[in-house]
């Protein structure tokens, strides 16, 4: 049987090793080392869910406010590319595929996701080039392993995988 990272790798395009390119440097220093990068970028992406034209994809959202949607993800983000533990002091284990559980996280989904991503990353001045490439691998990478686990969840398997994407960089 395909694993989860195997089918996020298939269905994403990304290798596995672009995927965690993010975890050969810090990112979190390399951009600075605070947290205003990524609080823009999770402003501006939330910015275009919020204002989506696609309905049913705005609605995935609606159960959330924008602000906290916002400090989740930047939270999360700072975290899993090498800065404080800011999410998991707030939220606990990132365990992604068990939040993400009661979403419709299809591949159609993923691909909007994604589209208001790179528009986001496309946008965001205070992240580098080389940053935004290797930023888009690890979140197609990571949409893709998102949908292959909803598929998996709604099947009535377990939710447990040892994997990367939520785990932060171990300590040096
Ligand atoms: C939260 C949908 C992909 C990371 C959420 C929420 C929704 C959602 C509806 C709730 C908003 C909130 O209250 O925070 C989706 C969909 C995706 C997707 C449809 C398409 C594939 C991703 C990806 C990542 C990610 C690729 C990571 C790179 C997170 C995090 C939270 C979150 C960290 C906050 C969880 C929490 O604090 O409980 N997502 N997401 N999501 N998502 Fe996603």
């Amino acid at each position: 049987m395909q694993s989860l990272q195997e089918k996020a790798s298939e269905w994403s395009g990304v290798a596995a090793g672009d995927a965690f390119a993010i975890d050969e440097g810090n990112v979190f220093e390399a951009l600075g080392g605070t947290t205003q990068p990524f609080v823009d970028l999770s402003t501006n992406f939330y910015t275009r869910v919020y204002e989506d034209e696609e309905e049913w994809f705005r609605q995935i959202f609606a159960g959330s406010k924008k602000e906290d949607a916002i400090r989740n993800q930047y939270e999360f983000l700072v975290q899993r590319m090498g800065g404080p533990q800011l999410f998991s002091q707030r939220r606990g284990h990132p365990a992604l595929i068990a939040r993400h559980r009661p979403f419709p996280v299809t591949h159609q989904a993923a691909e909007r996701w994604l589209h208001h991503m790179q528009q986001a990353v496309n946008t965001t001045d205070s992240i580098d080039a080389a940053t935004k490439t290797k930023m888009m691998y690890f979140f197609r990478h990571t949409a893709y392993f998102l949908v292959a686990g909803n598929e998996m969840t709604r099947q009535g398997h377990g939710t447990s995988c040892k994997c990367k994407h939520g785990e932060s960089k171990p300590a040096e």
